[in-house]
């Protein structure tokens, strides 16, 4: 029997339609009859929709890496808002991204990071305080004697880790201290303090941020290794200290077929210290371009990863390292690699995502066999296919504009339908080739004036009876209100 399926927020670029998904409150409501009860149970599925929800039912996170400068991109935005419970600044919030000069803060981007997740109910994974990376040049080649550069690194964390005290849930507080062998790396750090730097920061960090857990973070630690011995002697030290080290985490930049065999078995040893742990910026490369085959291995090594820390009590979850392939610092960094996160290029979600929100135990991915695996059941229409209607639906619907003025319009659009659905596209049109500039609870694509609404993940499912309510806001001033379709059949009005 083919498998219930769902449709994820996948959205065709480069088409001449604009794509924007906003996700809101659910709106789906039903009479609660019998039949209605009886077609649920037959097309709702039962398991998780979105990635979030799936973790969240493991009681874990799903975070992927944000960089706030492509929110403006409505395929982008809707993916990390609706599939992911934790962001991380990609960039934002290092010390190179905040003061590149001294005494010079650029909070925009780090900013705009925690009102999304604030918006979007989403935890907040801080990184980084304490790097030899990304440092500003005039931190970096200071010449600064150490009584200064400590009342600099100290000035830091108090003003960066206390700008945002309450906000943050997780903090990388010092990241990639180890060389590959084991020894701490040279820094200009080490080099004015020892090693003691790193139990210093732990303590500033609590002092700005009490409730933040503390991590440490670093790469080639995923297995047990010298580099991860070592990380281990040093928690393990920090904690008999009395050091405010809460957690470790893993970053994970795998290469297909390279994960190490000792991975679960490595993040157990640090949850036993009682230490949370946490994947934290996993990728999985390949070279590029990508073959069926190597997707479906990159998917097992993912679903690999999720099984891993599922098994660890102490493992609170994972992040992948930015959303889609498109978006990747891989191919910057290591040319002819890449397609190495859950979406493509497109960001249609890959064999990978599918994998993982399986491994977290949400729905099962589209079948192989199906002709179309971005369109999630013949029936359904397809999000990124004007051109196809689904199953048709009786229904009416009410187009209210609530709200005008000069050049703009609020509009609520309600739709019930008297058939059962599980997907749905709501078409109509626009005076004089109007766009829609934002919505919600649909993901809306605008082309010479016609607009089609398809469903987002949390009112895909419709039972016979069931409404949906959406709306956006126009570039169109007062304007009556046009005929609705729902999968492609006209509704009454009401
Ligand atoms: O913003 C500037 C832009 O103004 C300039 O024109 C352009 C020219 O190169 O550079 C832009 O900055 C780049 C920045 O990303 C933002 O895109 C930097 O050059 C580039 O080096 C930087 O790369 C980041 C890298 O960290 C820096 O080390 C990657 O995006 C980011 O994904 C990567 O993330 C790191 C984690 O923080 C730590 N673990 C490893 C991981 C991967 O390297």
């Amino acid at each position: 029997m083919r498998p219930a399926r769902r449709a994820a927020v996948a959205i065709a670029a480069g088409t001449l339609l604009t794509g924007l998904a906003v996700h809101g409150t659910a709106t789906a409501t039903a009479p609660v009859t019998e039949e209605a009860a009886r077609t649920l149970s037959v097309t709702a599925p039962a398991q998780a929709d979105t990635l979030r929800e799936a973790a969240a039912e493991q009681g874990r996170f799903i975070g992927t890496a944000l960089n706030d400068a492509l929110l403006g991109n409505s395929a982008y935005t809707a993916i990390a808002g609706g599939e992911f419970s934790s962001v991380t600044a990609e960039n934002a919030m290092k010390w190179g991204s905040l003061e590149s000069t001294r005494g010079q803060y650029n909070w925009a981007g780090a900013d705009r990071l925690v009102e999304f997740a604030a918006a979007n109910d989403q935890q907040v994974y801080g990184h980084t305080l304490v790097w030899h990376s990304q440092l500003p040049g005039w931190v970096e080649n200071g010449g600064f004697a150490p009584a200064e550069l400590r009342e600099i690194v100290d000035n830091h964390i108090a003003t960066v880790a206390g700008r945002y005290a309450g906000s943050i849930d997780r903090w990388d507080v010092v990241n990639e201290a180890f060389n590959e062998n084991g020894t701490f790396r040279d820094t200009v750090f080490l080099r004015a303090f020892g090693e003691r730097y790193i139990a210093d920061a732990f303590h500033a960090a609590h002092a700005a941020d009490p409730g933040a857990k503390l991590f440490i973070n670093d790469y080639n630690t995923d297995g047990i290794n010298a580099k991860s011995d070592a990380m281990y002697r040093l928690v393990s030290s920090l904690l008999a200290d009395g050091v405010p080290v809460h957690g470790v985490g893993f970053q994970s930049h795998m290469i297909l077929g390279q994960m190490p065999a000792s991975y679960r078995a490595n993040l157990q040893r640090f949850s036993d210290l009682g230490l949370e742990v946490a994947v934290t910026e996993l990728d999985i490369r390949m070279n590029t371009p990508a073959d069926p085959t190597r997707l479906d291995r990159q998917a097992d090594q993912y679903r690999q990863v999720v099984d891993d820390c599922l098994a660890v009590s102490g493992c609170s979850g994972v992040t992948v390292w930015g959303i889609s392939d498109r978006d990747s610092w891989i191919p910057g960094v290591f040319p002819g690699e890449g397609a190495a996160n859950l979406y493509d290029d497109d960001y249609r979600p890959k064999p990978a995502y599918w994998a993982v929100l399986d491994a977290f135990g949400g729905a099962p991915g589209p079948d192989p066999t199906d002709p179309d695996p971005t369109d999630p059941d013949p029936t359904d229409p397809d999000p990124t296919d004007p051109t196809d209607p689904g199953t048709p639906a009786g229904c009416t619907a009410s187009y209210r504009v609530l709200n005008s003025w000069g050049g703009g319009s609020v509009v609520e659009v309600s739709v019930t339908t008297t058939t059962a659905l599980s997907g749905w596209q709501a078409r109509f049109t626009l005076p004089s080739g109007a766009r829609v500039t934002n919505g919600w609870n649909a993901v809306f694509a605008t082309g010479g004036g016609a607009v089609t609404a398809s469903h987002v993940a949390h009112n895909r499912v419709v039972p016979a009876g069931g409404t949906v309510t959406f709306g956006f806001q126009a570039d169109t001033g007062a304007h009556a209100a046009p005929a609705v379709a729902l999968n492609g059949a006209e509704c009454a009005r009401s």
